[in-house]
């Protein structure tokens, strides 16, 4: 099958690889650019661990072709900490354990990311909506929540 050329911003990076038409964006993130932080659940849409950001919006990796990322602005959990430092998403999981095996965390953080810019002021109720899209098999949620109220004010103290 023949391939197409696509290039775009990966964690602030300009990126270009050749991909099949059928190729979806999470794959090539993974296997061809080496960024395998972001994760496969499912693959059909359901859990959020392949959530990365697209032009300042959250997206499900799996569930767009690569060749839709062409000249778009892709950021993943490897781009969070890029000055060096752990984002506040980043700090908060980590001092609430908002997490146990650590799977959904990339899309977890990322959604999390995105939701606080959307939202830098939420209820548990905004959070639990706005994370509904991110399953997660082990932490029951409680944690995860508490880890977004706290980097949101951390957020806000910045
Ligand atoms: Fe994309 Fe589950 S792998 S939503
Ligand atoms: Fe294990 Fe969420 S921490 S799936």
């Amino acid at each position: 099958m023949s391939k197409t050329h696509i290039q775009f911003k990966l964690n602030g990076s300009e990126v270009e690889t050749l991909v099949e038409p059928r190729e979806l964006l999470i794959h090539v993130i993974r296997e061809q650019l080496g960024q395998t932080g972001s994760h496969i659940g499912c693959e059909t849409s359901h859990c959020g661990a392949c959530t990365v950001d697209l032009n300042g919006e959250s997206l499900k990796s799996c569930t767009i072709l690569a060749v839709q990322a062409n000249g778009a602005e892709v950021a993943t959990v490897e781009g969070l900490a890029a000055s060096g430092e752990l984002h506040a998403v980043q700090e908060a999981f980590m001092q609430e354990h908002g997490l146990q095996c650590g799977f959904c965390t990339p899309g977890m953080l990322m959604r999390s990311y995105r939701f606080l810019q959307e939202n830098p002021n939420p209820t548990e109720e905004d959070i639990c909506q706005g994370m509904s899209g991110n399953l997660c098999r082990c932490t029951g949620y409680q944690n995860i929540v508490k880890a977004i109220q706290v980097a949101a004010v951390k957020l806000q103290a910045k």
